[in-house]
């Protein structure tokens, strides 16, 4: 058999070769095979070195024809079988089957009552101020006319840290740095967190959150405290919401108040939640005591002010009706996903 006749051998194994396959592996075994260095029509163009010259010539020009038929060949081929692939894939992949939900975090819910607070805080004027959670006596006591020995600091059971250092017990801190550091008018929130040595149950942490707020300017009257307050609860609560504002004692506030709101499950009627009274205790407030002004150096004959103090848990259990405030602190998602 003469080369002319192996390259036409060759072209119709080729053609066969290429009829039967059908996947991008084989391919690149097809092109190792008849293209490759090593390939049977580089075997045959070796043989071209014993002919004559126009033998040479002629065998030449078929094995380059049939070099081009052949890449030609093998790239439509492969062309042909990518899109048979894409087209494969594309049927498989079934629209109707339900996705995968993403594990989305939650906003914890003592954040959540927190944002929602300074937003209604802020939209009556409020800014929002922070301060230390570890804290000297001065800021935690005496600023706020609770001197030591003076039986109120029993109320405010502290944990104290090494020398004169304590853990804050309440917000209050907050109102004496802001003072401190700017002059009247004053309007801010200061929310945070506070310890006291409670032992834990379903009332009581070890840790826990208030709002604190302060108001200080010329004329400022017990009458814009109950309005401040009245606004803040109907937007929280619901605009039906009634406040009861009872006599009480703080060092720190004179006139001083506690501060009920009309029962949010029954309106007022009584029911277990409001204990059958109609009313819950949210917070405590009061004008300013001129003590204060004085510990901060500003002058109560021409300043005047209101201030308020809230617990975040109470609130928060009262909003969405838990009943037990451990729930806060354990991080058990199962609780936590329901503050979608
Ligand atoms: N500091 C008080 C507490 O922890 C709450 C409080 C009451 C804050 C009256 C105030 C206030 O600013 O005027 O129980």
């Amino acid at each position: 058999m003469d080369l002319s006749d192996k390259l036409d051998e060759l072209k119709t194994k080729f053609d066969e070769a290429v009829s039967k396959c059908s996947s991008l592996r084989e391919l690149a075994d097809l092109r190792v095979i008849y293209l490759g260095r090593k390939g049977e029509l580089t075997q045959i163009l070796r043989g071209l070195a014993g002919l004559s010259p126009e033998e040479k010539r002629n065998v030449g020009q078929k094995a380059n024809t049939i070099k081009i038929d052949f890449e030609q060949g093998l790239n439509a081929l492969a062309e042909k079988i990518e899109n048979a692939e894409t087209v494969g894939k594309a049927k498989k992949f079934d629209v109707t089957v339900p996705g995968i939900e993403p594990h989305a975090g939650t906003v914890h819910p003592i954040t959540k009552t927190m944002n929602r607070m300074s937003e209604i805080f802020v939209s009556l004027g409020f800014r929002i101020a922070d301060g230390p959670e570890i804290e000297n006596e001065f800021y935690n006591f005496e600023a706020l006319n609770i001197p030591l020995e003076h039986p109120a600091r029993d109320g405010f059971d502290t944990f104290y840290i090494k020398g004169k250092y304590l853990l804050r017990s309440h917000t209050s801190n907050v109102q004496i740095h802001v003072m401190q550091t700017q002059k009247p008018p004053v309007q801010v929130i200061m929310p945070g967190r506070v310890y006291r040595p409670d032992a834990v149950d379903a009332s009581h942490s070890f840790m826990f959150h208030q709002v604190e707020g302060l108001m200080v300017g010329k004329k400022v009257s017990f009458a814009d405290l109950k309005g401040v307050l009245l606004a803040f609860c109907q937007s929280m609560f619901g605009p039906d919401i009634k406040i009861r504002l009872r006599p009480n004692y703080f060092p720190f506030t004179e006139p001083s108040a506690e501060v009920d709101i009309s029962c949010i499950i029954c309106k007022g009627k009584g029911c277990r939640l409001c204990s059958g009274n109609g009313w819950l205790e949210i917070l405590g407030a009061g004008m300013v005591n001129p003590k204060v002004f004085e510990a901060v150096g500003y002058d109560p004959e021409e300043y005047t002010g209101f201030a308020f103090g809230m617990g975040v848990e109470r609130i928060t259990l009262l909003l969405y009706g838990i009943d037990d405030i451990r729930l806060f602190y354990e991080n058990d998602i199962r609780f936590l996903k329901q503050f979608r």
